[in-house]
């Protein structure tokens, strides 16, 4: 299939595209790079040996997105882009809204004008808000998000979900993310943020390598075993070859499916860490710190619904998780800005 893949050179776009050509699907990737950068392109190419088509533009722009999808003949579009940092988004509430929910409104238009009838959702574990029982199915109602970004992707589900009702024909796949780590085994892809990491393993690494001095732990008087909090972490290339299964499951007649990619296996923030030292052998200092505003004292999923009906369940473990992250975070110090 011919696939669009919007956010296509950020972290887990760029990932799927290897998976997509690995399996023989033809990728374009369409980023107007506000948080990523196009060494990446090479970066998979290096892996892969096929040519990433790239298209710079931005989701808010109907009509290239239109010429974009005509051009390329996209049979489904995997919809990555958008703004992603939490803290950022309760100073920046309009700027989130307006890229996330008015981007999505402007992908729903041009796919609409050019005929293009699947589309992938990038949606998040954040859509539960604080859980009322645990592992998450996919059945149990929306909560509350704690902050804007949150909302724009319980927003972003219905508005999908609003016009797969509309357009009957359309398949609607929102794929629930839950805490997504690690990196390409070969080290030369992964996550690349900007400025000091707002999550848990970017700062892990970094505090490995000696850019940031030791990890502030958000809190040990949880109700948990070790009183810190507990999260489903996946492996990005779990992720990814989700993204492929999504796509062998598309309904010819159209429909709205729903599906949580995690592993099932809850980890807490101090456990997460010990296995990092464990899997690389390298000293994480650590404090306690006041409790972060806005944490979920536990969340993981219920994968049994992407595993009966797609096919996929996730393969790697915790330590993977750890080893491949900082394989990713020594052999590219600073990321992908020194190869710019
Ligand atoms: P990322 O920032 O690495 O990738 C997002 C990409 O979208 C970037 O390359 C950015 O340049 C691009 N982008 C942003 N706004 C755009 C616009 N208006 N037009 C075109 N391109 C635009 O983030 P990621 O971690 O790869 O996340 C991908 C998706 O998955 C996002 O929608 C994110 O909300 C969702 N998600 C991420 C996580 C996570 O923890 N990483 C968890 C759940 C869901
Ligand atoms: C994990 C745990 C922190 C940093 C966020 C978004 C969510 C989704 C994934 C996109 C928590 C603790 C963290 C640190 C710490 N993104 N922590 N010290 O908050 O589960 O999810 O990313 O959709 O929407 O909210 O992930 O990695 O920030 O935190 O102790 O320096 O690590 O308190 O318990 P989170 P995270």
């Amino acid at each position: 299939m011919n696939i669009l893949v919007t956010g296509g050179t950020g972290f887990i776009g760029s990932h799927t595209i290897v998976e997509l050509q690995q399996a023989g699907h033809t990728a374009v990737a369409y980023d107007n790079l506000c948080n990523s950068s196009t060494v990446v392109l090479d970066r998979i190419e290096g892996i892969t040996g096929k040519p990433v088509e790239f298209v710079e533009g931005d989701i808010r722009d109907q009509e290239k997105l239109t010429k974009t999808l005509k051009d390329f003949d996209i049979d489904c579009v995997i919809h990555f882009a958008g703004l992603k940092a939490v803290g950022e988004s309760v100073h920046k509430p309009i700027e989130y809204y307006d890229n996330n929910v008015g981007g999505t409104v402007k992908l729903l238009a041009a796919m609409r004008d050019a005929g293009v009838n699947s589309i992938i959702f990038s949606s998040s574990a954040t859509v539960y808000g604080e859980p009322t029982k645990l592992p998450l199915t996919e059945d149990m109602p929306k909560g509350q998000a704690t902050n804007p970004y949150g909302r724009t992707k319980g927003i972003i589900e219905d508005i999908l979900s609003d016009t797969q009702f509309a357009y009957p024909q359309m398949n609607v796949v929102l794929l629930r993310y839950f805490n997504p780590i690690g990196a390409h085994p070969s080290g030369t892809m992964g996550e690349d943020p900007t400025g000091i990491p707002n999550n848990l393993m970017p700062y892990v690494t970094q505090v490995a390598i000696g850019k940031l001095k030791e990890l502030g732990v958000f809190g040990n008087d949880y109700d948990t075993p070790d009183g810190t909090c507990i999260r489903d972490y996946i492996h990005v290339m779990d992720l990814a070859s989700g993204h492929v299964a999504a796509l062998k499951a598309l309904k010819p007649e159209g429909g709205l499916s729903i599906y949580n990619l995690g592993t099932g296996r809850g980890t807490s923030v101090l456990e997460l860490v010990n296995a990092f030292m464990k899997a690389t052998g390298v000293n994480v200092p650590y404090s306690i710190k006041p409790r972060r505003e806005g944490d979920v004292v536990a969340c993981y999923a219920d994968c049994s619904k992407a595993k009966e009906e797609l096919g996929w369940e996730a393969k790697y473990g915790i330590e993977q998780m750890c080893a491949d992250s900082w394989n990713w975070q020594q052999k590219n110090p600073n990321g992908y800005r020194d190869q710019a």
